[in-house]
């Protein structure tokens, strides 16, 4: 399948940027999403000899703002999505507020979903075929103190994005979700971790947009990317629920800055 549109929110940092990047060497055009003007300006530039590149400014957490994208995809029908944008938040659940939390859950979870299903909705409106990909992480297979709200919301857009391309497929619309293990991105300090120390397992941006786009090619419904995560997450089956939550607890513990520690606590 060729593609000739692109959306792509969370375009401005990390794997979004990065997808971009590979979108406009296939010549694809894109419509790139985020909340970071000046990113998304510079973005434009770079991108701009190499296809045809349209930003939109809009942040997830605001209903008026996802009403933009609603309507650009009603618009325009892209034939590929990439929902991509999302952020965690290190740290007990009850050492962040309640609206700090209901916000991660309404960029990670409610813009996927309101995006995928308006994505399908103007695809199929036009008799159009196209590709929805959702990114996911492999966190969300897994039960997670310390990060129980980000993983809770992954494992709902594993969940939902699965069962939802089975529903859609047979319109020509195909809803695939990827979950990347460790990626070196602003993610991590954006959700109060210290800066990256460890190198082992830990994915480049351009790597995971390189897996994307193979996912996209081949069509497949659900890839966990990298290899060590695959034997990770399928061992994560085989062991006790309650040992496996412990050792993840524990690794974001290891990851929180001390500074943040220290405004949790006071
Ligand atoms: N890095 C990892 O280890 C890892 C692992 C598994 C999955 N993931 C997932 O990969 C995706 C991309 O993350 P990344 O690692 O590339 O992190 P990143 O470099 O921090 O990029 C996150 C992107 O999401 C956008 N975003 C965040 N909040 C937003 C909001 N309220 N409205 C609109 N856009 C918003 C940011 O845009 P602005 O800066 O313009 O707001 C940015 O472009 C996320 O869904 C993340 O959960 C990451």
């Amino acid at each position: 399948m060729t593609y000739r549109l692109a959306l792509v929110t969370g375009a401005t940092s990390g794997i979004g940027k990065a997808t971009c990047q590979l979108l406009a060497q296939q010549g694809i055009e894109i419509i790139a999403s985020g909340r970071n003007t000046q990113q998304l300006r510079l973005l434009q530039e770079q991108l701009s000899q190499q296809t045809t590149i349209h930003t939109l400014e809009a942040d997830l957490a605001k209903p008026e703002d996802r009403q933009k994208l609603v309507q650009i995809l009603h618009e325009r029908a892209p034939d590929l999505v990439i929902n991509n944008a999302g952020y965690g938040l290190y740290g007990e659940a009850l050492n962040h507020s309640t609206d700090e939390q209901m916000t991660l859950l309404e960029v990670n979870g409610q813009a996927v979903l309101e995006l995928t299903l308006e994505a399908a909705r103007a695809l199929i409106k036009e008799q159009k075929r196209g590709v929805i990909l959702n990114v996911s992480s492999a966190a969300g297979f897994q039960v997670f103190p310390h990060m129980a709200v980000y993983a809770a919301t992954k494992s709902f857009v594993t969940q939902f994005s699965q069962a939802f391309d089975f529903e859609v497929r047979k319109q020509g619309v195909r809803v695939l979700t990827i979950c990347p293990g460790m990626v070196a991105t602003a993610f991590q300090e954006r959700a109060g971790g210290a800066q990256q120390r460890r190198k082992v397992g830990v994915m480049t941006p351009a790597f995971v947009a390189a897996e994307i786009w193979k996912q996209i090619e081949q069509l497949k419904p659900l890839s966990i990317v990298n290899w060590q995560y695959k034997i990770l997450t399928f061992l994560s089956f085989l062991l006790p629920t309650s040992w496996v939550a412990r050792l993840c607890g524990r690794i974001i513990e290891e990851r929180i800055s001390p500074r943040t520690l220290n405004k949790m606590h006071e």
